[in-house]
């Protein structure tokens, strides 16, 4: 299926996921610079203390010695001996300290370095040891003199370094900031693209997938309940075309089948109504008409017969009356086939003829057009007919009611008694006959029947030929 919904799917899931990857990957890039930078505040720290720590031991040095030279106390020599040891090991951390960073930086520890060392190796030693051995012969303002001017360089070299290291701690705290408000954009931008992204995508799923499933449910429950012509419209996208599709189809054929079953329904009770219709005729023109002339003859051969045989005309009106009485039967017979008055009348008569033979007293409220199909006619007749017997049959009503109107282009009947009730589709063949008949016309029956109540029967029939 190209163009699956499975696909699409599939690329906004993975739309997404790049989002979310390029958020994080801004995020953990940020936060790689800050741990980057903060690494490098550390070492500034370090090198402050050590450049501290350093500049102290040169001035301690030098107050140390410039006390010896004025006092000649060995007691100034305590600073300027513990100054002395300290300076190799704390110029040698903060060469390795600024190793990496820059190469003036580097430049500058090792110009500190080298000049401390010079200062006591040049300088400061050989003049101490000169002024321990006579101090008198120690010129101690030109020394004094020297030793400030040496500090006084190594100091400056100091500020130039810390400076320095204040440079790159401005330029760190900027870099920083960047990398927040970067980490800050990307977060904001990520979350905002997914949430956009999950919107979007709710919202597809919602008018492509949802709405669509819940229309065809609606209408397979249409369908379920017998409206054959629910369809739903088509248009969606992949498998749910493919749904949409599926469901129109088997609701067309559904709608198919069930108008050639009606179609051949109608066929075949229609068929049934001709060849009934046919018999009676044949009865009535045939068999009936061969009765008639046999009791005329009869009552001739009567009328001729001499008075000296009484009991042979006796014989002969037993046998006329007979013939009569098989012509009444016959008459019955072929009514019920087929009632002649409903070809001839239509429906009013043939319902009153109905009420009139009826053994249970029936109220007749007719009002329809002199004719209608004869379809619908056939159907209304044997509905009242089969009704009224078995009001008669099973009901033991003392009164009925027949009704039948037609309103729009429809055709309303009901019979109704006032006997015991009870009465049950199924459990005969009158009241199943009458159910498929109309049902063959695309009509409706109804029974009511609740024991004690009485019972009425109601059908509708489309008095329009489909
Ligand atoms: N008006 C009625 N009052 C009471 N019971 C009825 C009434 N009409 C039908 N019944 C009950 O419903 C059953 C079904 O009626 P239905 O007409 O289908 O069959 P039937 O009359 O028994 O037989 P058939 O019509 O085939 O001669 C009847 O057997 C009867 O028990
Ligand atoms: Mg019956």
């Amino acid at each position: 299926m190209k163009g699956g919904l499975t696909r699409r799917v599939l690329v906004a899931s993975g739309l997404l996921a790049v989002i979310i990857a390029i958020g994080f990957a801004v995020l953990l890039t940020s936060v790689a610079v800050d741990s980057r930078l903060q690494r490098h505040a550390r070492r500034s720290e370090e090198v402050l203390v050590v450049a501290n720590r350093l500049e102290r031991s040169i001035v301690d040095m030098e107050t140390g010695q410039r006390g010896f030279l004025l006092t000649g106390s060995a007691d100034f020599l305590q600073p300027w001996q513990s100054a002395r040891a300290a300076f190799p090991a704390d110029s040698a951390t903060l060469r390795r300290l600024v190793a990496n960073v820059s190469p003036q930086q580097v430049a500058r520890a090792r110009w500190i370095e080298q000049a401390g060392t010079s200062y006591l190796r040049d300088y400061s030693i050989p003049l101490v040891e000169a002024a321990r051995r006579d101090r008198a012969a120690v010129n101690t303002l030109a020394a004094t003199e020297e030793g400030k001017r040496r500090v006084d360089a190594i100091r400056s070299q100091f500020d130039r370094l810390l400076a320095a290291e204040d440079t790159m701690a401005a330029d760190r705290q900027r870099l920083a900031a960047v990398a927040d408000s970067r980490a800050v954009a990307g977060a904001v931008a990520g979350l905002a693209g997914s949430v956009a992204l999950i919107a979007l995508f709710a919202g597809y799923l919602a008018t492509r997938i949802v709405q669509p499933v819940r229309r065809v449910a609606g209408m397979a429950c249409r369908l379920a309940g017998g409206d054959l012509g629910a369809r739903v419209q088509e248009g969606g996208t992949g498998e749910i075309a493919a749904l949409q599709h599926g469901f129109n189809s088997m609701a067309s054929a559904l709608q198919d089948n069930r108008q050639e079953l009606v179609a051949s329904r109608t066929r075949i009770v229609a068929a049934a109504d001709r060849e009934r219709r046919r018999i009676e005729r044949d009865l009535h023109d045939g068999i009936q008409q061969r009765l008639v002339s046999l009791v005329l003859e009869l009552r001739a051969v009567e009328a001729d017969t001499p008075p000296e045989a009484p009991q042979f005309r006796e014989q002969l009106a037993d046998i006329a009356q007979g013939l009569g009485e098989a012509q009444d039967e016959l008459r019955e017979l072929s009514r019920g086939i087929h009632p002649a008055i409903l070809s001839e009348g239509g429906l009013g008569p043939a319902l009153k003829a109905l009420a009139r033979r009826s053994p249970v007293p029936v109220e007749l409220d007719v009002e329809v057009p002199d004719r209608l199909s004869e379809q619908v006619e056939v159907a209304a007749y044997f509905i009242v007919s089969e009704a009224l017997a078995n009001t008669v049959k099973h009901a033991r009503a003392s009164v009925a009611w027949v009704k039948a109107r037609v309103e729009d282009t429809r055709l309303h009947l009901s019979v109704r008694d006032d006997g015991v009730g009870g009465a049950q589709v199924g459990h005969g063949s009158g009241l199943i006959g009458l159910r498929d008949r109309v049902q063959a016309l695309d009509g409706t029956l109804a029974v009511i029947s609740s024991p004690g109540d009485g019972t009425t029967l109601t059908a509708e029939l489309p008095t329009v030929d489909r």
